[in-house]
């Protein structure tokens, strides 16, 4: 297969599993043709940014924070989402660069995650069978006939949101938001009291004393660009692959295809298969790549994927995405990083600690406890340092909202609590204070990788 021609519409000779069925085919033709003549979301040479970054997270000299909802939507679709989601991510972010004392390479599950596999083709509601939902660009949530018939229209919203939340997180990223100056500004107001907030505060205070102390001998935001503005990435599961297709560009610099939807794509568990359709995209576009790995990935099975993904081994083109959840890791991690060891392969190994921590209450809530996520995290560490290993990032689903979802935190969310504000349109996120509290505890896991390294050089910044 690897060795086979390639195009970017060579997925539709092969096997594709969740795809929506589109009643009018005309209509699906018009909307691709629309969206191939759209400009590119994003640019090539920030995607080979970003697999340079990854690249040196893989070497072991940086650190992947990948997160954002499980799936955005049309409705939640405003400023203040945007940015108190992105307020919370560099909050977690500035906590983590202190305590591994590296780079956190920056990627938002946003700007383009709109699309959902699902377990079943239909849904069943009191005896009434409908279409599942598949995520706001392809049809809607509602359980009625009209809003489950999957609708070709949505993908230009979905477009159009994503360029719209893309611009504004690249306002946020360079335009005086991200300042490290303003570390204490990024509390949000119902974090402010909570028990996250004095940690935080802790360390804000010593990037203020930092940054007080490198102006007094001359080094300041003004003539510093690294402190003021910061390298935000956006990623998104290729699911739609008529969408993913008709962004694909030719990129006239190095005369390569890249998927301009996003910088970074990934492969979903679900639709992984070896000579199917979605292996076949990905394995054309330059971008970054991510690969999902869950419990039934064999290790033979992921050095094929590897080998049809990234057959030059190129660092920064592939990051595992393992996610088995706190009870299987520790079973299901370590032959994979043997087999890759074996094969000679340098991967980034990314946890996500979300996907097998899924459990349904009694009320009928699908819920995740965070000490099963914070279990997967602290498990995840430990058997990378076994292994010899770096640990180089986590994939998160976390919002910047208040919301109730995921059960326990400094708060101690309840089963009984999810019913206050359990606003998700899949799967349960972390609210903001999870969020920091996990970070923290991922704080204290790279600071202690880091001292458990021997002692590396100080490099220049690029
Ligand atoms: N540019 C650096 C970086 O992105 C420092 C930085 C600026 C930063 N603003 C930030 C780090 C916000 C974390 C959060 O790492
Ligand atoms: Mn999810």
């Amino acid at each position: 297969m690897a060795n086979s021609r390639w195009a970017p519409d060579s997925w539709r000779m092969k096997p594709l599993e969740q795809s929506p069925v589109y009643r009018d085919q005309a209509m699906l033709a018009e909307t691709e043709r629309q969206l191939a003549g759209y400009p590119p979301l994003v640019f090539a040479g920030e995607a080979r940014k970003l697999k340079r970054a990854l690249g040196s997270a893989a070497a072991g000299e940086a650190f992947l924070l990948q997160g954002g909802d499980c799936a955005e939507s049309f409705g939640e679709h405003s400023a203040d989402n945007i940015r108190d989601f992105f307020r919370v991510f560099l909050q977690m972010a500035v906590v983590m660069t202190f305590a591994a004392g590296s780079p956190i390479v920056k990627v938002g599950r946003v700007a383009g995650q709109f699309a959902k596999p699902r377990s079943s083709d239909m849904e069943t509601v009191g005896g009434v069978a409908l279409p599942s939902y598949r995520g706001d660009i392809v049809n809607d949530i509602d359980f009625t006939p009209e809003a489950r018939e999957p609708d070709p229209r949505r993908q230009i919203e979905a477009y159009r949101q994503s360029a719209a939340t893309l611009n504004l997180l690249r306002a946020f990223a360079t335009g005086g938001y991200a300042n490290l100056e303003n570390a204490h500004r990024w509390m949000l107001g119902f974090v402010k009291d909570s028990p996250q907030s004095e940690r935080y505060q802790g360390v804000a205070d010593r990037i203020s004393e930092t940054l007080g102390f490198m102006r007094a001998i001359g080094l300041d935001a003004e003539s510093n660009p690294e402190l003021r503005q910061t390298d935000f990435y956006t990623s998104h599961e290729a699911l739609l692959l008529g969408y993913e297709q008709a962004l694909t560009r030719l990129d006239s610099t190095s005369g390569d295809y890249y998927a301009t939807s996003g910088h970074m794509i990934w492969i979903g568990d679900r639709t992984r298969q070896l000579g199917g359709a979605h292996v076949e995209f990905c394995r054309g576009v330059k971008n970054p790549i991510g690969l999902k790995c869950g419990p039934s990935l064999a290790p033979d099975e992921m050095l094929r994927l590897v080998d049809a993904l990234d057959p030059e081994s190129e660092p920064g083109r592939l990051t595992l995405i393992v996610r088995f959840g706190a009870d299987k890791i520790e079973a299901a991690l370590p032959p994979l990083l043997r087999a890759a060891k074996r094969a000679g392969r340098k991967l980034l190994w990314v946890t996500d600690p979300m996907h097998g921590n899924t459990v349904k209450t009694s009320t009928g809530y699908k819920t995740r406890p965070t000490d099963r996520i914070a279990a997967e995290v602290r498990d995840f560490f430990a058997i990378c340092a076994a292994e010899g290993v770096h640990a180089g990032g986590v994939h998160l689903e976390m919002t910047g909202k208040n919301v109730t979802e995921c059960t326990g935190g400094a708060r101690a969310i309840s089963e009984t609590d999810l019913r206050d504000r359990y606003h998700t349109y899949c799967d349960p996120r972390l609210n903001a204070e999870q969020s920091i509290e996990l970070a923290f505890t991922i704080a204290d896991l790279l600071k202690a990788q880091r001292l458990a390294q021997p002692e590396r050089p100080v490099r220049a910044a690029e």
